[in-house]
C-alpha cells in the first residue's frame, strides 16, 4: 500500500483515499467526526468479544478482545510489530503522566517497538486470566470508522494514539487471533477519553453487544438501528460510580479503579423481592462489593448468598410457572426442561430477574439475557456463583448484556441502558458497518 505524509497539512494518503488527522489546530477543511463506530463479533469459542481497529503506518488490521473496564490499548509488540510511526515514550513525557506511568528505564536487547531505552512502562492486564506484566508506553497511528449515527462514514486517524505494549505470552487466554486487549475503562488513555480529546467531542460511549456481531459507538448519539430505532432515546439512567481502590492484577497503590460500578439497591423476580443482605451491594471504602459491568466475564456472577438467594427465587417462580428442574450442566448449576417453555420475542418465557438500581430504575433481565439453550431440551439459568467474599459482589457480564444498548457517560458518570432491543424488532446486530468500498 503506498502512503505518504506529510506532516505540515496533517493529512495522510491511503489508497487514494483521504483521511485527514484532527487536532485543535487543523485547517477549517477538516471533516470532524460526530461519533465514531467499532464493529464488534462474538468468538464462539472463548465467549469474548472481539473488535477490529487499523493501527501503525502502514496500517494493519488489529483484532482485540473488548475490556470494557480495561485501562488502555495493550498490543503484542514481540511478533510482527512493524511500523515508521511507532514512537516510544520517553521518561517524564506528558504520554508517561497521562498513562500514569508506573516505571521508567532501558532496555537491554536490540531496541525495537517495546524495547527502548529511557521510557516509561504500565502494567498491560490479561483481565481474562488475571495476569499483567510490564510494558511499554508507546504511540501510534489508530484509524476507526466515523459514523453519522445512521452508516459508517469515512475512516478517520487519531495520529498519537497511546497504547501499552505486551510480550506474546499475555495473549494467552484470549480468542484466536487477537493481539490484545482494547480497554474502554475509565482512564485518560483509555479509548473513550483519547477519541474524546482527539476529536473534541463527549466523553460519552455506548456499547451493543450480541450473539453475532454489535457495534461500540463514541461520541454523540443518534445510535440508529435497522429499521429506524434510534436506542439512544430508549435510555434509563443511574449513576456510574469510581471505585477508588484498583481492581486492576498490578497497581500502584492509590490508583483507582478503570471499571464502571453501579448500584443495585435490590433484586426481584417476577415481583417478588429477593430476601439479600444488602450489605454486599454497597460498595465500601476498601472498593469491596458492589456492582460492576464486565464484558469479560460471559454471564452474570454473583456472590454466594447472593446466588443462592436468586437462584432459589427463579427455581420457585419457574415452579408456579410449571416449569420444571433438570439436571445441571456445567457451568450453570440451574437448569429447566424446556418442554413448558414458550419462546416469546424477549426470549424464553421463564420468570423476570428485576434489578432495582439507584434512582429507583429498574434493569429487566428477560429469557434472552437469562436463559443459555444448552440443547433443544434443555435451557439453563446463565448466571453463575461467585463464592464467597468476591472483591465485587454482582458482576453483570456478557449474555446480561445482549441485545441492549448501554450507554456511559463519563462527563456526567451516568449509566444509560435501554429495555432489550427485541422488543423493538430490531437487535445489536442491525447497525450498519459495512463501508462503501
Ligand atoms: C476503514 O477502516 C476499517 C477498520 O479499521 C477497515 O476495515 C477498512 O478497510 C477501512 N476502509 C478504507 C476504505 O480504508
Ligand atoms: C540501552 O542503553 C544501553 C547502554 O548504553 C545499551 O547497551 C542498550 O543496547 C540500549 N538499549 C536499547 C534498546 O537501545
Ligand atoms: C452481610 O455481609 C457482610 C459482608 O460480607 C457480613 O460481614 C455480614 O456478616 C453479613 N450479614 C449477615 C446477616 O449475614
Ligand atoms: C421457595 O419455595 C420453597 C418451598 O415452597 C419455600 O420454602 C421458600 O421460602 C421459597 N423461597 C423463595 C425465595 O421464594
Ligand atoms: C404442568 O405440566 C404438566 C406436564 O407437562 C401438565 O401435565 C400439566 O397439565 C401442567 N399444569 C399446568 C397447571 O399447566
Ligand atoms: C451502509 O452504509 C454504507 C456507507 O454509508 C451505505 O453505502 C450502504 O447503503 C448502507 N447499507 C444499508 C443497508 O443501509
Amino acid at each position: 500500500m503506498a502512503s505518504s505524509c506529510s506532516s505540515s497539512l496533517h493529512f495522510l494518503l491511503f489508497s487514494s483515499l483521504i483521511l485527514f488527522s484532527f487536532s485543535p489546530s487543523s485547517s477549517q477543511q477538516s471533516f470532524r467526526p460526530k461519533a465514531l463506530l467499532l464493529p464488534v463479533s462474538k468468538d464462539a469459542s472463548t465467549r469474548q468479544y472481539v473488535t477490529t481497529i487499523s493501527q501503525r503506518t502502514p496500517l494493519v488490521p488489529i483484532n482485540l478482545v473488548l475490556d470494557l473496564g480495561g485501562q488502555f490499548l495493550w498490543v503484542d509488540c514481540d511478533q510482527n510489530y512493524v511500523s515508521s510511526t511507532y514512537r516510544p515514550a520517553r521518561c517524564g513525557s506528558a504520554q508517561c503522566s497521562r498513562a500514569r506511568a508506573n516505571g521508567c528505564g532501558d532496555c537491554f536487547s536490540a531496541p525495537r517497538p517495546g524495547c527502548n531505552n529511557n521510557t516509561c512502562s504500565v502494567f498491560p492486564d490479561n483481565t481474562v486470566t488475571r495476569t499483567a506484566t510490564s510494558g511499554e508506553v508507546a504511540q501510534d497511528v489508530v484509524v476507526v470508522q466515523s459514523t453519522n449515527g445512521f452508516n459508517p462514514g469515512r475512516n478517520v486517524s487519531a495520529p498519537n494514539f497511546v497504547f501499552s505494549c505486551a510480550p506474546t505470552s499475555l495473549l494467552e487466554g484470549l480468542a484466536g487471533g487477537a493481539v490484545g486487549m482494547a480497554g474502554l475503562g475509565w482512564t485518560r488513555i483509555a479509548f473513550p477519553s483519547q477519541f474524546s480529546s482527539t476529536f473534541s467531542f463527549q466523553r460519552k460511549f455506548a456499547i451493543c453487544l450480541s450473539s453475532s456481531k454489535g457495534v461500540v459507538f463514541f461520541g454523540e448519539s443518534p445510535y440508529v438501528f435497522f429499521p429506524n430505532v434510534d436506542a439512544s432515546q430508549l435510555l434509563s439512567f443511574t449513576p456510574l460510580f469510581i471505585n477508588p481502590v484498583s481492581t486492576a492484577s498490578a497497581f500502584t497503590q492509590g490508583e483507582p479503579s478503570a471499571e464502571y460500578f453501579i448500584g443495585v439497591t435490590s433484586i426481584n423476580v417476577d415481583d417478588n423481592v429477593v430476601p439479600l443482605n444488602s450489605t454486599l451491594l454497597y460498595m465500601d471504602s476498601q472498593g469491596v462489593g458492589g456492582t460492576k459491568i464486565s464484558t469479560v466475564n460471559p454471564y452474570t456472577v454473583l456472590e454466594d448468598s447472593i446466588y443462592k438467594a436468586v437462584t432459589e427465587a427463579f427455581i420457585n417462580a419457574s415452579a408456579a410457572r410449571n416449569i420444571t428442574r433438570a439436571a445441571s450442566v456445567a457451568p450453570f448449576d440451574v437448569c429447566f426442561d424446556s418442554s413448558n417453555i414458550l419462546g416469546t420475542r424477549l426470549g424464553a418465557s421463564v420468570p423476570t430477574i428485576n434489578l432495582v438500581l439507584v434512582g429507583d430504575v429498574t434493569w429487566s433481565i428477560y429469557g434472552a439475557n437469562s436463559m443459555v439453550v444448552v440443547n433443544q431440551d434443555v435451557y439453563c439459568l446463565g448466571f453463575v456463583n461467585g463464592g464467597n467474599n468476591p472483591r465485587t459482589s454482582i458482576v453483570i457480564g456478557g449474555l446480561q448484556l445482549e441485545n441492549i444498548l448501554v450507554q456511559f457517560d463519563l462527563t456526567t458518570s451516568q449509566l444509560g441502558f435501554s429495555s432489550l432491543l427485541n422488543g423493538r424488532q430490531t437487535s445489536c446486530a442491525n447497525f450498519n458497518t459495512t463501508s462503501i468500498a
